[in-house]
């Protein structure tokens, strides 16, 4: 299970302003949901491999057999089946901790924070490319260059399409897709004896369209070109390429290993060697709303790992400086003895309430000790309360990086330390 220590928060915290601004810039709202779930919400929605080998289940003290949740998709579906007054298409966004029993390895944990970002409502093609821009945007404003990662894309209706085209019958479909899947994390043998068990003679047509990098690829465009299949996704290619997504290529490898996909089905992955699990993965879902019961409601979205995120970021030195020292106060205060805390008590609630972060020295040590403090948590200015100072009821405020000092009054303090703060964000 996961624990952050102050600094990876820190960073935490910058991936996630980082990322809600750029979704928010779309117009997505943010939401919520239980982490745990009836063990059929899972069942049913995601698929039994998430479920009965990933998940944390368990029998509660009522006797329901409830699952940590794997991810959050089946609950968003809930959610908006419950919500008959909603308008439609909405578009949401949440930061969902997840739980899934894997063995850990790099980019893989028990315990993990996911983004989510869902249009329902839509079937347009509008929806699949508007959540990729999310995606492309989220990954420029955090400074990633377009070469660094790729989205590759595919469709299941297109899968679907060319399999039946090769003669794969449709009930051997949902198979097709797993070994498509499982192509790129198996070994070629491994895959090929698998492959065969689970669709006989038909693996061949699996390996031959999962092969294909190109939607103009010939042989692709002389099963399926010119289909509706093709089409949309041609047009799906052609807005994201005319939207200035460079990152995105038609894959037919990639299919998602969820039941739910119905459609456009994607993933963002690092193009470097030291990342080896995908970053995002997601994908058009038409029939999982309906699953609830009412009129069906199509939806479209991805889920971004955090920690996946986190590493590519640090891959390519993406993390600014800054945020190692953003938890830093405006200010540290310093206190000469314990006769004196009141009164700096005081001062620093003013300071506060002028919007000033002030951390107050608890360790009543002598003054060097209590500078060096100052010091290891970054801040700036120190603000030293000696009898003096609280006999005037003024402050002396040092500069930690010149060592100059100058008695003031606490109004003429705020205006020191709010242009210090002013003159380090320029
Ligand atoms: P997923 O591909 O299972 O999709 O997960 C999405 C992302 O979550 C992965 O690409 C990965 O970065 C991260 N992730 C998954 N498992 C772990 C793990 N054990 N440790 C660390 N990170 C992990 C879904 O979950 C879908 N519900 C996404 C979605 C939303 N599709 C439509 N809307």
């Amino acid at each position: 299970m996961r624990q952050l220590y102050p600094p990876d928060m820190l960073v935490e915290g910058f991936m996630t302003e980082t990322i809600r601004g750029a979704a928010l810039a779309y117009g997505f709202e943010e939401y919520d949901g239980p982490v745990l779930e009836p063990l059929e919400l899972f069942l049913a929605k995601s698929g039994s491999e998430l479920v009965l080998e990933q998940s944390y289940l368990f029998t509660d003290r009522g006797g329901r057999q409830v699952v940590m949740r794997p991810e959050m998709t089946p609950t968003l579906a809930r959610m908006i089946a419950g919500d008959r007054e909603l308008h439609l298409p909405a578009r949401w966004m949440s930061f969902p901790v997840c739980f899934r029993y894997e063995r850990p390895q790099r980019g893989r944990v028990r315990e993990f924070r996911q983004f989510n970002c869902d249009i329902l409502g839509s079937a347009d093609v509008s929806a699949d490319v508007e959540v990729v821009l999310v995606l492309d945007r989220i990954m420029r404003n955090l400074g990633a260059l377009p070469d660094t990662y790729s989205i590759r894309f595919s469709d299941r209706r297109l899968a679907s399409a060319v399999l039946g085209r090769l003669g794969v019958p449709v009930d051997l479909h949902p198979a097709a897709f797993r070994a498509i899947d499982r192509r790129s994390k198996m070994d070629d043998e491994a895959w090929s004896e698998w492959a065969s068990s689970l669709l006989g003679g038909y693996s061949g047509a699996v390996v031959q369209f999962s092969s294909c990098s190109s939607l103009d690829d010939p042989w692709l465009v002389g099963l399926a070109g010119g289909t509706p299949e093709w089409e949309q996704l041609r047009v799906f290619r052609d807005m994201l390429g005319r939207a200035g997504v460079a990152s995105a290529a038609f894959d037919a490898g990639i299919v998602r290993g969820l039941d739910y996909y119905t459609g456009v089905v994607f993933e963002l992955t690092d193009t470097g060697g030291a990342n080896r699990r995908a970053i995002c993965g997601g994908g058009r879902y038409d029939n999982l709303v309906g699953m609830f019961g009412g009129s069906p409601v199509p939806g479209v979205g991805f889920g971004l790992g955090m920690l996946t995120l986190r590493l590519y970021l640090e891959t390519y030195g993406l993390l600014p400086p800054g945020v190692s020292s953003s938890g830093a106060p405006d200010a540290y205060m310093a206190v000469f003895s314990p006769l004196e805390r009141p009164y700096a008590t005081e001062l620093a609630e003013t300071l506060r309430n002028a919007g000033i972060s002030v951390e107050i020295d608890l360790g009543g040590g002598r003054m060097g000790s209590q500078f060096r403090n100052a010091a290891r948590r970054m801040a700036r200015l120190a603000l030293v309360i000696g009898p003096d100072e609280a006999e005037t009821r003024s402050v002396t405020v040092k500069d930690m990086a010149s060592g100059t000092q100058q008695r003031m009054t606490a109004v003429e303090a705020v205006d020191r330390v709010v242009a210090e703060r002013e003159h380090q964000r320029r």
